[in-house]
């Protein structure tokens, strides 16, 4: 038995001298090792023998066991690290080389001029409001002081999805729910940026679904020049210091009085200069105020509402409203910040 073992070590390290990879070395590790292997095929024999010569054998046995153990080990730790460098050889990479470039996009000019009043407005102090695209005919009409056949509803030709709901037709229905969150609480100081949609036929100037920011303000004493005051605060930080506004008489069923603003403009390259209207505001409608929960007695606002387009275009020379809405990358690229 002695010499069987000492064979077997013998024959297992040789065997292992020509093993090549770690698949063989599994191989013989079964062969030599495993439940059916040579060596625990010896040790079975171990019944046979007597009781002085067990235990010498025994040993014997274990340190075979080890010895192929340690043989089998040592292989798998080589094949192992070849295994890694031959990975990190083929991985390697050129740092050196160009990376590829990924195409840049560009905020689209209507985002571009709403972000850009939103930073004024909040530099004075104000709020960004939001509020539903679907609205109810309370909302978009009724608490705006525009009761069912009111004339003035025709000025804002609507989409009506049920008697009672519609795509709203301005912005103008946020003042009415921001009056009805702050609860008769004051200052109110909000601007609202968002989509309108009204049913007109397309063409370089209209569009049946645009965008409009509200501006609402509540609180005590306020008068008609905070409103031109803001106005022209606004402008001249949108369009330059030596920009103008100009107030006209005007009607709106929720200010009174009402104004429209123009704007004072000057073409670029061209001498051309002009006046473009841009928005309608006036002081918040005493009945307004009054069905929302303020009262007129105590408080006065100011409110406008501005075509985000017009001021788009105005300031960026654009000339067709389409524009914006058509995805051609040929435009949209030229508003790529540098
Ligand atoms: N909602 C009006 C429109 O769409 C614009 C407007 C006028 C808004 C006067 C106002 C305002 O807040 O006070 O034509």
């Amino acid at each position: 038995m002695r010499e069987r073992l000492e064979q077997l070590k013998a024959e297992a390290l040789e065997h292992l001298r020509s093993v090549a990879d770690a698949k063989q070395l599994d191989e013989l590790r079964v062969k030599y090792q495993g439940k059916k292997g040579k060596l625990t095929e010896i040790l079975r024999g171990m019944g046979g023998l007597s009781a002085e010569e067990r235990p010498v054998i025994g040993q014997l046995a274990n340190e075979v066991r080890d010895a192929i153990d340690a043989a089998v080990s040592a292989h798998s730790e080589r094949f192992e690290r070849e295994e890694t460098e031959r990975r990190l050889a083929s991985e390697t990479i050129d740092v050196t080389l160009p990376g590829r470039k990924l195409p840049r996009g560009a905020a689209h000019p209507l985002n571009r001029i709403i972000e850009e009043i939103e930073q004024i407005f909040i530099g004075m102090g104000y709020q960004v409001s939001e509020g539903p695209e679907v609205e109810t005919d309370y909302h978009n009409f009724e608490a705006l002081n525009l009761p069912k056949d009111h004339p003035a509803r025709d000025m804002q030709d609507s989409f009506y999805i049920t008697e009672d709901l519609l795509m709203r037709t301005h912005t103008s229905p946020v003042q009415v729910r921001t009056m009805q969150k702050m609860d008769g609480e004051v200052p109110v100081k909000i601007i609202c940026p968002g989509k309108v949609y009204r049913r007109d036929d397309d063409d370089a100037t209209h569009s049946f679904q645009f965008h409009q920011i509200e501006g609402l303000v509540i609180g005590k004493n306020i008068r008609m020049s905070d409103l031109k005051g803001t106005l022209l605060q606004l402008m001249q930080e949108l369009f330059g210091s030596d920009t103008q506004i100009r107030m006209r008489p005007s009607f709106f069923p929720f200010t009174e009085p009402s104004a429209e603003v123009d704007v004072s403009y000057r073409k670029k390259g061209a001498e051309s200069t002009g006046w473009l209207e841009v928005l309608g505001c006036g002081m918040v409608h005493p009945r307004v105020l009054e069905m929302s929960g303020y009262d007129p007695k105590e408080y006065s606002g100011f409110a406008f509402g501005m075509g985000a387009e017009r001021l788009a275009m105005l300031k960026y020379g654009i000339d067709d409203i389409r524009h914006f809405y058509n995805n051609d990358e040929r435009f949209l690229n030229q508003f790529a910040r540098q």
